[in-house]
């Protein structure tokens, strides 16, 4: 059997401790993982591709097979240009599975030599995603145990408004704030 070199597609926006831990695990049973991020022209992202790049860069530095990279277009002419035999995604709950079954199928259709293959990430992640943690992080909410230190800190950064009026309202130093707390107790 040939060593097998995957690639790993999304948008990563932004990369979360799911993500991590599928990237950890993919790491372990592929020779090589390219971690590709689609550069989408369609959505805009919170992250721009650069930052993406450099957060995953870092995260997966200690993963020697690991590379990171930007891809456009179809992702299975992406993976024959960089050698890539499979795709890697991950499934973390029965919701996943339809869009995901739709996807490979569809990417069989365009390529039949390029397997899916599917992994879980821990279960302490399956409720995690990127659009989660930008909905709870754009309120300023807690994301700390949601994605890495250094994501944490880049959307603080980034969402630093909404961070401070979040923080100043649990302090109740919004004028009104303790008092619609304290009415909202009695
Ligand atoms: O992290 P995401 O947003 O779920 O990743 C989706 C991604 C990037 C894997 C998918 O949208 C993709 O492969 N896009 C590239 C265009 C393409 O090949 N589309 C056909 C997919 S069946």
């Amino acid at each position: 059997m040939k060593p097998v070199s995957a690639l790993y597609p999304g948008s990563f926006d932004p990369p979360t401790n799911g993500h991590l831990d599928l990237i950890e695990r993919g790491a372990k049973i592929f020779e090589e993982l390219v971690v590709g991020i689609l550069r989408n022209t369609e959505k805009s992202p919170m992250f721009s591709l650069a930052e993406r790049l450099e957060m995953l860069k870092t995260l997966t530095a200690h993963l020697k097979n690991v590379r990171i990279e930007a891809f456009h277009g179809l992702m299975v002419e992406y993976a024959k240009s960089i050698d890539a035999t499979c795709v890697l995604r991950g499934i973390r709950a029965v919701s996943d599975y339809e869009y995901e079954l739709q996807m490979a199928l569809m990417n069989r259709k365009l390529e039949p030599t390029l397997e899916t293959v599917f992994m879980m990430p821990a279960d302490k992640y399956s409720y995690v995603s990127s659009r989660l943690v930008r909905e709870v992080a754009q309120a300023g909410g807690p994301v700390k145990g949601l994605v890495p230190e250094v994501v944490e800190q880049k959307l603080r950064e980034k969402l630093e408004p909404a961070y401070r009026f979040h923080d100043e309202m649990q302090e109740g130093r919004v004028p009104g704030a303790k008092e619609k707390k304290r009415k909202r107790k009695s």
